[in-house]
């Protein structure tokens, strides 16, 4: 029935011209007339239109008159043709709508006052607007309402069959979990099979619903519309940053909606390229941390080994007086920081510049390095760039998508659905490279599921199938032809035979991708955790450079590498200059220019030590007694990496540890000075997501209790220890930024990043080149079989989400290992037997359960969790050259107990 795009990227629409109410429009041939109206600036009724999937024509409010048709036409689903003449307004064309209600109405309840969606509803509106008052033949449908899903209500007495909710899961969302069936004589919408609804509960149903049929389960019943306020701020959970409602009444979070709604449907198909103003189910269900009775309200003091409730002032003076000594009597290097990369990019200056300036050290990092820094450090090296390249258009019109080592459907699923337009939509081909059957690897063209850890491989092995298929876009390699013979030698060292054999790809799959990805006239790569995260993440960041330069991708228009991040605003710490290794801009640390910049700006020189001590070398030297203080802000180290690290003792061994966060983590519990601090929904403030947008923050509560946003407490320090910050507000922290890093405030579409190899190609690649190409992989470990993973889930991020007990009702920590069914059989056990893992760093025993997603010879384990402490299985291993900490894999033996 809908209507396809009639454009594509490489198609441009032929253009017509028709009479809307006697004005002549130019339009695209073929578009829907209703799209060619609205874009005229009328708002005709529509109640199963929205711009994001194809017209369906259900609800017959669109209506138009056609010169020439004896009956009015349905805007939507008719196609724009040039010489058309319509008629929007009219007596029958009125009359001809009013009907149209009258008969929703006819069968629709009446329980407006306690329904989520009085003065929210377009049924409501349209009945207003068309004067229908006689309700007198009103039936009932008397359909029980479906209270099977965890997340949503379906009361379908409500239900005007207008399909929106089907066709947004199956058109936006790629789903497809919501079907039309007739049951007790009416059309419902009802899980697929009937069945309680188990999808990703990203809501896109619920917003575009235009009356009440659908229901958000946490906030049934708690407001009316006109009681809340809406804030308008950015998501905090991943680096998609999407804008987000936090909608309160009085002091609470009542619920989280977006600009994806029935009111917001005017809009071209094609507008989706840029996104589709959705959330997941993070964002959309995870808000209760925010006023959860678990945060900390008080600042607390250890006293006589315990840590009890202190006034402010006594905790910041004691914060103050014991950095102070510690610095007088060991010097500023016995003193390091760490900070969430959750922080707004203000606190993250703020932090940054206290570390360097106040305490006088360039030991500070945050939780960007545990993968991010890699992505930044290897392009920044070989580019002269310090972000992903490409724009989310730019993702949708892709030609070819070559994603590795990313569940990206889980970590960044708002992301995600511009890959699914690309292949849904405009048919590209979607090469991704995992070890998991990710939901992704289901609906790609080419899923290449490789063995745990071997992803870096593969893509050596398509560097080497891209040179000796001679899919070398010449132009380009010449240009450096030193740097490419140097590549060519290196990859002598690979056997693609070698690369099958260790990855469980054949060869011909290599070369087939290797040219799918060089031939295509706009080929993207995608790399993520799975492998920026893994063994030699920084170098295999670099392959993929290779991969992206020696096929012409760097500089093709739409073409270019890019990654996808965990957290909220990990681009956003980098940006603001908290590694050691760079000042704001991100600009090298030990880049003079800068150094002279920010001490004058500064009011004193740097720090001498130019390179000062990232995340693992802070841990490490608190454990050395090296490090005597740590300021950690929003970070929890301890739950965080595996025991083996040493973690427990290093904090052990500090004579200080003030922690900030929102609530008393485990890292928090050893402090011996904590803060109260403010969650992202109390403060104002910017961040950057991972396409480089600067987005505002906004506060939809004020601080809870007496807890304060975290630069307030960076900067009360410094005031207590003598060194004025002199910030009243967020605004100030703005203005020095804006001064220091002219532009980086433009709002809207960031700026292109262009990229430049030359300086790379011609310095030292060779020797690079040399080093980072060889088949071999990690040896099969005969006594560890099973590749043991951490992994990520779609409802979790970090451990904030544990804190949100909306997600945790949709995915509870259910402490057992996942499995593939086949593998579960093998060991003799059924769903829920016990088993003991064991890795070279100690056995831990679980349950077991089935996981389709999970390859055989594989087991996962999701990393939010800590009980039973499986990440303390994982060896921890650090990039030589970024020390980006790895632990995401383990060799292991199952045995059932
Ligand atoms: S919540 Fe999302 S995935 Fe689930 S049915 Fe609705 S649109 Fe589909
Ligand atoms: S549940 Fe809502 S969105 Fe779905 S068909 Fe019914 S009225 Fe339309
Ligand atoms: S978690 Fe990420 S994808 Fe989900 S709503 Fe938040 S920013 Fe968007
Ligand atoms: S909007 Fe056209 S039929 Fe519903």
């Amino acid at each position: 029935m809908g209507l396809k795009l009639v454009t594509t990227p490489d198609v441009e629409a032929v253009k017509i011209e028709l009479s809307i109410d006697g004005e002549m429009v130019t339009a695209d041939e073929g578009v829907s007339l209703y799209e060619v109206i609205s874009s005229t600036g009328k708002i005709i009724p529509a109640m199963c239109y929205h711009y994001t999937f194809d017209p369906f024509g259900s609800c017959g409010m669109c209506l138009v008159l056609q010169e020439g048709k004896k009956s009015p036409v349905r805007s939507c689903t008719a196609k724009a043709a040039a010489g058309m003449v319509i008629t929007t307004e009219g007596d029958d064309l009125f009359a001809a709508r009013k009907k149209g209600v009258e008969k929703h109405l006819l069968v629709h309840p009446l329980d407006c006052p306690v329904c989520d969606a009085d003065g929210h509803c377009e049924l409501q509106d349209m009945a207003f607007e068309h004067q229908v008052t006689d309700l007198a033949n009103a039936k009932q449908k008397n359909i029980p309402e479906d209270t099977r899903s965890l997340v949503l209500d379906f009361n379908m007495n409500r239900c005007i069959v207008c399909g929106e909710c089907i066709n947004i899961c199956k058109d936006v969302q790629r789903i497809d979990a919501l079907q039309f069936i007739k049951k007790d004589g009416f059309t419902q919408v009802v899980a697929k099979g009937d069945q309680a609804l188990d999808c990703e509960f990203c809501g896109d149903c619920l917003a575009v619903c235009p009356v009440g049929a659908i229901t958000n389960k946490f906030s049934k019943y708690v407001y009316k519309p006109w009681q809340l306020r809406k804030t308008t701020t950015t998501c905090n959970y991943c680096g998609d940053g999407c804008q987000m409602y936090i909608e309160t009444k009085d002091t609470e979070v009542v619920r989280v909606t977006s600009p994806l709604s029935w009111k917001n449907k005017w809009g071209e198909r094609t507008d989706t390229d840029n996104g589709h103003d959705g959330l997941c189910v993070r964002g959309r269900f995870g808000f209760q941390f925010i006023d959860s009775k678990d945060r900390l309200k008080q600042p607390l003091m250890r006293k006589d080994n315990a840590l009890v409730d202190a006034p402010w002032i006594e905790a910041m003076d004691s914060a103050a007086e014991r950095l102070k000594e510690i610095k007088e009597k060991y010097g500023a290097d016995a003193i390091a920081g760490l900070i969430t990369a959750r922080c707004t990019n203000e606190e993250l200056y703020v932090f940054q510049k206290f570390m360097r300036t106040v305490i006088g050290t360039n030991n500070l990092d945050s939780s960007a390095r545990y993968g991010h820094v890699n992505f930044v450090r290897a392009v920044h090296h070989a580019l002269g760039i310090h972000r992903t390249m490409n724009t989310s258009a730019d993702i949708t019109k892709a030609t070819a998508i070559l994603v590795v080592g990313s569940n990206i459907t889980e970590t960044n699923p708002v992301a995600s659905l511009r890959i699914k337009a690309a292949l849904g939509t405009y048919k590209a081909s979607v090469m991704v490279v995992d070890s998991m059957q990710t939901n992704l690897a289901k609906l790609a063209s080419h899923p290449i599921m490789v063995k745990p850890g071997t992803e870096g491989l593969l893509v050596k092995g398509l560097v080497k199938s891209v040179l000796d298929q001679d899919l070398v876009d010449s132009d380009v390699t010449a240009q450096a032809l030193p740097a490419f013979d140097a590549l060519k030698h290196a990859a002598n060292a690979i056997s693609l035979e070698a690369v099958s054999q260790q990855t469980g790809i054949a060869v011909e799959q290599i070369n087939e991708i290797a040219k799918i990805f060089a031939e295509a006239s706009r080929s993207i790569i995608l790399c993520g955790e799975g492998i920026v995260r893994q063994h030699d993440g920084y170098n295999h960041v670099l392959n993929l450079v290779d991969l992206a330069w020696i096929t012409g991708k760097l500089h093709a228009e739409g073409s270019g590498i890019n990654t996808v991040v965990e957290e909220g605003n990990e681009q956003g710490a980098l940006d603001m200059g908290v590694a050691p290794e760079f000042l704001p801009g991100p600009m090298a640390f030990d880049d003079t220019t800068a150094q002279e910049k920010f001490s004058q700006a500064w009011g004193g020189a740097l720090p001498a030590s130019h390179h000062g001590s990232t995340l693992m070398d802070i841990l490490q030297g608190c454990r050395d007694g090296k490090i005597k203080a740590l300021y950690v802000v929003g970070e929890n180290p301890l739950a965080t990496l595996p025991k083996s690290y040493g973690v427990d003792e290093a904090l052990g061994q500090l004579e200080l540890l003030i922690c900030q966060d929102p609530f008393l983590t485990e890292t928090a519990q050893q402090a011996h000075i904590v803060f109260p601090a403010c969650t992202f929904a109390e403060k104002d403030g910017t961040v950057t997501n991972q396409e480089g947008k600067v987005q505002f923050v906004r506060p939809a509560l004020d601080p809870l209790g007496e807890s304060a946003l975290d630069w307030h407490i960076i900067v009360g320090i410094a005031d207590s220890m003598g060194h004025m910050m002199p910030y009243e507000n967020t605004q100030d922290i703005q203005d020095e930024i804006r001064k220091l890093l002219p532009g980086y405030y433009n709002l809207g579409q960031p700026k292109k990043v262009e990229a430049n190899p030359t300086a790379y190609l011609n310095n030292g690649f060779a020797n690079e080149a040399a080093g980072r190409y060889s088949s071999s992989g990690n040896a099969q470990n005969q006594a560890r079989p099973v590749g043991l993973k951490l992994i990520q889930l779609l409802y979790h991020s970090g451990k904030l989400s544990t804190k949100a007990s909306g997600l945790m009702d949709i995915s509870p920590n259910t402490k057992c290992l996942r499995m593939a069914p086949e593998e579960i059989e093998r060991l003799g056990l059924t769903e829920g037997g016990r088993v003991r893992v064991t890795s070279d760093h100690g056995h831990v025993e679980l349950g077991v359960e089935a996981d389709l997603a999970v390859l055989p010879g594989t087991c996962v384990f999701p990393e939010h969790f800590t009980d039973p402490p499986i990440k303390d299985l994982i060896p921890v291993e650090l990039d030589p050259v970024t020390r980006v900490p790895y632990f995401k894999l383990a060799q292991v033996s199952i045995d059932k107990v």
